[in-house]
């Protein structure tokens, strides 16, 4: 089991009426970071936020904006996404053919880069970027809208992830902690989330379970922490 695990709430399952106000509310939760879904209307079916809305959001906490990108061609919209104040960003290794520049380019912009795999992708994949990212984000669904069902499978994609890393040391430098980020996203609340912990997951992002499940946010980030 993992520990001092970070929590996301995904501001896709908030009110988009009033995005500065429930940024506000999650940082006023105890999360550590703002989950902000970005998707194009190709990558993914369904239209969300551009860099405007993520500024404002920005404007509104001081928490770390963790941004996960569903869109084509991610290279070219990364500066974008940097001056609206993402603090990472995370996009598909399915929507471009360049990860590795597209990784290079991020972290030029002095921001941490995240690495996104849907759930169908071989974990194959993903052991030759672990070294050139600073998050690897296993899709517990299929991108693109919240509420949906998590998926048991990618559990031992976790799990994989997680032993490769052990074996060969690959740590992670972010918030001086001495693990390396496994982040999922996808139908996550209290049961899933164990499942996800237990097997090497230390980013846990969710929205439904946040927003719409729990009666009090800050009880709901609580019980993921899993601290006892
Ligand atoms: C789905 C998004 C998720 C989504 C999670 O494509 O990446 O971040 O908001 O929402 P829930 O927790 O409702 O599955
Ligand atoms: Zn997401």
């Amino acid at each position: 089991m993992v520990h001092n695990i970070k929590i996301a709430p995904s501001i896709l399952s908030g009110d988009f009426g009033r995005l500065a106000d429930e940024a506000h509310r999650i940082e006023q939760a105890g999360a550590d970071y703002v989950h902000v879904d970005i998707m194009d209307g190709h990558f993914v079916p369904n239209l969300t936020l551009g860099p405007k809305a993520l500024s404002a959001i920005n404007k509104a906490t001081n928490l770390f904006l963790d941004v996960h990108i569903m869109i084509y061609n991610p290279f070219d919209y990364v500066e974008r996404f940097v001056e609206a104040g993402a603090d990472r960003l995370t996009f598909h290794f399915e929507a471009t053919e360049d990860v590795e520049g597209t990784l290079e380019y991020i972290h030029k912009c002095h921001i941490e880069a995240g690495l996104a795999f849907c759930p169908e992708t071989s974990v194959e994949f993903v052991f030759p970027f672990l070294k050139k990212c600073d998050l690897v984000l296993l899709m517990t669904v299929h991108p693109g809208f919240g509420g949906q069902l998590f998926i048991p499978e990618v559990v031992e994609k976790v799990r994989l992830v997680r032993k490769f890393c052990d074996r060969n040391n690959i740590c992670g430098k972010v918030n001086g902690s001495a693990i390396f980020n496994i982040e999922v996203d996808g139908g996550i609340n209290e049961e899933t989330a164990r499942l996800c912990v237990e097997a090497g997951a230390n980013v846990l992002v969710t929205g439904t379970y946040l927003f719409n499940e729990v009666e009090e946010m800050s009880v709901g980030i609580e019980k993921l922490r899993f601290r006892s």
